[in-house]
């Protein structure tokens, strides 16, 4: 049975996750804003929650009502029939966004849902689910736009930007799902050598060696949602991580860098890539910037550089832009550099003529993506 889903991505990424999904096999895909439409069956559902590197999470609209104030969405919400999706044994928890005049606290609506499904069981089944917040078994999502309320089951549980790995953080992480889209936007492929000479806690190294070792990357994580639905088919399943399993590299086809001047960082950089076992693929050193040489004749540098916003302050990190762009055109002729900022008055320190610039958000901060050829 094909069923229409839609994918949740970060803002501005939305075009990167569509051409993620095709690849994946999903047709009649559909940016819209922070989202993806897409269909595809069941098999897709699962495929695309073990494989996406840049999509947050897949929900299944299950049908839009009437919610121009809380009595009549209670009153709708008690139409739909739970016990198709949610059975009394399993916990679950409702997550909801947007809003209009009458319902203009997601929180409050969201405890309005809850209440009308259990309402529905105590009347039918005279009990009830618990509610659990942290670790449910089901989530349902809710979307208020206007008078309308799209209610979906959301089909991964916790974000998939968590991949289950990275117990440790650095400074000022990237999410893996951006990082994964910078990739993409520099369109790296894993023939080409990839160097991060600002690591922090190694994600892009990590999202790197993931899509040249083609590790897909929800075979870090112990569960999805789906896996709780009444309509869950583990042979599907089980097949899919099989054959993702078969399909993974035992080598990765160019070297992959990652170095950063703080011991304590490196260090953290190396738990997490022990923790997704990829100690023999990633070259992680301890390395100041004015000591860094090119470890081949050619390959892709993304990196980010403290921004002032977040870590760091603006004089320091003049200089530090400056000896980037120094570093950058002494040192690695024959390379492309990627550098994601989001302060533009740092950037001009760089003192390289730009190739491309694009623009990115980090979290809700506007930034760009400057592109940089050597030679
Ligand atoms: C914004 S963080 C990078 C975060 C990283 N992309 C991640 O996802 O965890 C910037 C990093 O640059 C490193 N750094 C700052 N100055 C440096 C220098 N002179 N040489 C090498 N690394 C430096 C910091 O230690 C910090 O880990």
């Amino acid at each position: 049975m094909i069923n229409t889903y839609f994918a949740t991505v970060a803002r501005g990424l939305e075009e990167i996750a569509a051409k993620e999904l095709e690849f994946l096999g999903a047709t009649m895909v559909k940016p819209d804003f922070t989202g993806v439409y897409f269909q595809g069956n069941k098999e897709l559902l699962y495929r695309v929650n073990l494989w996406s590197r840049i999509i947050f999470r897949v929900l299944v609209p299950l049908q839009t009502i009437k919610s121009y104030n809380s009595e009549q969405l209670s009153k709708n919400i008690k139409k739909i029939d739970w016990s198709k999706y949610l059975q009394t044994q399993q916990t679950f928890a409702v997550n909801c966004t947007g809003k209009n005049d009458n319902l203009n606290h997601t929180h409050f609506t969201a405890l309005q849902i809850k209440n009308a499904i259990v309402e529905q069981q105590q009347e039918r089944l005279n009990t009830r689910s618990n509610i659990d917040t942290k670790n449910p078994d089901i989530i349902i999502n809710a979307h208020i736009k206007n008078d309308n309320c799209t209610i979906s089951l959301d089909s991964s549980g916790d974000s998939l930007h968590r991949r289950g790995y990275r117990p440790a953080m650095g400074l000022a992480p990237l999410k893996e799902t951006l990082a994964a889209a910078l990739l993409e936007m520099a369109d790296w492929q894993p023939n080409l050598p990839f160097l991060d000479p600002m690591c922090g806690s190694g994600i892009l190294a990590i999202e790197a060696a993931m899509k040249g070792l083609n590790i897909a990357p929800g075979l870090y994580r112990n569960k999805f949602s789906f896996q709780n639905w009444l309509d869950f088919e583990p042979a599907i399943y089980d097949r899919i991580v099989s054959e993702a399993k078969k399909q993974q590299l035992t080598q990765l086809k160019s070297p992959i860098f990652a170095s950063d001047k703080e011991r304590g960082i490196i260090e953290q950089a190396r738990s997490n890539v022990t923790a997704c076992g990829l100690d023999q693929d990633i070259k992680l050193s301890q390395i100041n910037l004015d000591k860094i040489e090119a470890p081949t004749s050619e390959g892709i540098i993304i990196c980010n550089p403290p921004y002032g916003k977040r870590v760091g302050n603006n004089q320091e990190l003049g200089a530090l832009y400056k000896l980037l762009g120094d570093t950058l055109k002494q040192k690695f002729k024959g390379w492309t550099a990627y550098i994601l900022t989001g302060n533009k008055e740092l950037s001009k320190q760089i003192g390289l003529r730009t190739a491309r610039r694009i623009k990115v958000y980090n979290g809700s901060l506007l930034c760009t993506l400057l592109k940089y050829e050597l030679y």
